[in-house]
């Protein structure tokens, strides 16, 4: 092969949409991927697997509980955990054909193989087929990250669980704990709930869901998970666990008193960390931050020359997007063009039901930062849409600069909310003001009309709610 433009090792979210960019800017790429598929994290183990087991078991429950809409026998229906895998994998599967077609037909090179840095232009690629020595202007990691291990519980796949392996168990446990209430607990511990686990969520943080949601958005999610069975211990701090002949049991502290909470698996969702096994940093010279993270300067560029880095495996949230995003901008700045990422438009969802959603500020980040701001809210029970399709637990929030009315921030626990926040992202991203959503015209009945009332009540002038 004659020198290449860019190698990208990593093919997740981050990786791939870089390689795509940077092929169809005329770059010479190769994509360099240790595991059999492309894809990553997101599509193999994280986002799709996950939204295809929830989409599963919310079919489920909506049956069982489709009385009232005429749906007769809810009470009596069984679930059959294989098929719901074997949709999944399909799901998988499909998207990954999806990823490597794309990646190719724009003449990218797929190399399998663990990739590492090689010196000056240099990456090393070992397989079973020996090692490679790529030959490159630039370099792009895009390593992504695994999950945090509490050094007191080691995964061992049986009883203490990351979420690899939440995704793939082969029947309902009767017992779940889930160590940590974010996004990963929050959505495999409904997962699970669903098909009739005892799930209880251990976090030991005061409220849910982290701090990227004002306290009373995540008492309402609270709320309602909690109206679906799952119990919450907060303010817990996890010690260990016990496994004797009886089973197993998580231990805990809250407030200088011990807990234990009886468990057939203990789920630990407390995080990941940047993945960078094997890639050679410490040899190249490769500075890390004191969380393993690559620093990079605004341009994504490491201390190395030439080598730059996005995604997972660098500071920020720990988001597909966020990874996609840059990997674009990476690619742009790579064929000279101006690549930016606004990092105060990236949404976070949490795919529950209802939704959590946000973007921007939250009104506790507003406060913090000295801005005084308005703050409008409306709740779902008086939105026509969701009072005639059951969705009526939530509320939607808009965060607005009390002097411009520009919105710093929109918040939201509704069904639906991951494709809401779209607007209330596009609105940020235009610098946007709560008074333009107010005029803009959204069709009726829709549960998005909650966002143009939320908007319409920071100045008091909501029509559906008194
Ligand atoms: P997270 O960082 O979102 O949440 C971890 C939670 O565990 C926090 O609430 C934290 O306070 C708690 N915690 C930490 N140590 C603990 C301990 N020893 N005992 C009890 N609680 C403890 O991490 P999560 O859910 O594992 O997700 C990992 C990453 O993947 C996150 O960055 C997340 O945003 C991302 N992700 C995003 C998804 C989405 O966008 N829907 C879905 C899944 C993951």
């Amino acid at each position: 092969m004659s020198q290449l433009d860019l190698v990208i090792i990593g093919s997740g979210p981050g990786g791939y949409v870089a390689a795509i960019k940077a092929a169809q800017l005329g770059l010479k790429v190769a994509l360099v991927e240790k595991d059999p598929n492309l894809g990553g994290t997101c599509l193999n183990v994280g986002c799709i697997p996950s939204k295809a087991l929830l989409h599963s078991t919310e079919v489920f429950a909506h049956a069982q509980h489709g009385k009232k809409h005429g749906v007769v026998g809810g009470d009596k229906l069984t679930f059959d955990v294989a098929a719901m895998m074997a949709n999944k994998d399909k799901v998988v599967s499909q998207l990954r054909g999806g990823v490597k077609t794309l990646v190719s037909k724009r003449g990218v090179e797929i190399i399998h193989g663990l990739g590492r840095l090689g010196g000056a232009g240099k990456v090393v690629v070992r397989s079973d087929k020996g090692e490679r020595v790529l030959e490159t202007k630039s370099i792009l990691v895009a390593t992504g990250s695994v999950p945090v291990e509490l050094p007191f519980m080691k995964f061992d796949g049986e009883t203490v669980i990351s979420s690899d392996h939440g995704i793939a168990l082969g029947k309902v446990p009767e017992r779940m704990v889930v160590v940590g209430a974010g996004a990963i607990g929050l959505e495999l511990g409904s997962v699970w709930s669903r098909l009739g686990a005892q799930v209880t969520v251990v976090e030991m943080l005061p409220t849910i869901g982290g701090p990227s949601f004002d306290p009373d958005v995540a008492k309402a999610a609270q709320k309602a998970f909690e109206a679906q069975g799952i119990k919450f211990e907060l303010g817990a701090k996890v010690t260990g666990v016990k496994k004797g002949p009886g089973g197993a049991a998580l231990t805990a502290e809250r407030d200088g008193k011990p807990l234990e909470f009886p468990a057939d698996k203990i789920l630990v969702a407390v995080g990941r960390k940047a993945n960078t096994t094997g890639l050679g940093a410490a040899e190249a010279g490769l500075k890390l931050d004191e969380r393993g993270r690559i620093v990079i300067d605004d341009h994504y560029r490491s201390n190395l020359p030439g080598v730059l880095a996005i995604g997972d495996v660098v500071a920020g949230p720990m988001l597909a997007h966020k990874a996609e995003e840059e990997g674009v901008a990476a690619a742009e700045i790579l064929a000279g063009k101006p690549g930016h990422v606004n990092y105060g438009a990236i949404p976070g969802v949490i795919y529950t039901e209802p939704e959590v959603a946000g973007v921007g500020l939250t009104e506790a980040e507003a406060q913090a930062k000295g801005i005084e701001a308005k703050v409008g809210k409306f709740a779902l029970q008086a939105n026509g849409r969701a009072i005639a399709t059951d969705a009526t637990t939530g509320f939607v929030k808009v965060v607005a600069c009390a002097k411009t009315d520009k919105v710093l921030g929109v918040q939201m626990v509704a069904k639906g909310a991951s494709e809401m926040i779209a607007a209330a992202c596009a609105h940020i991203e235009y610098g946007g003001s709560a008074e333009d959503i107010a005029r803009t015209c959204f069709a009726h009945p829709t549960l998005s009309e909650s966002f143009k009332e939320a908007a319409m009540a920071v100045s008091k002038s909501s029509i559906h709610s008194l």
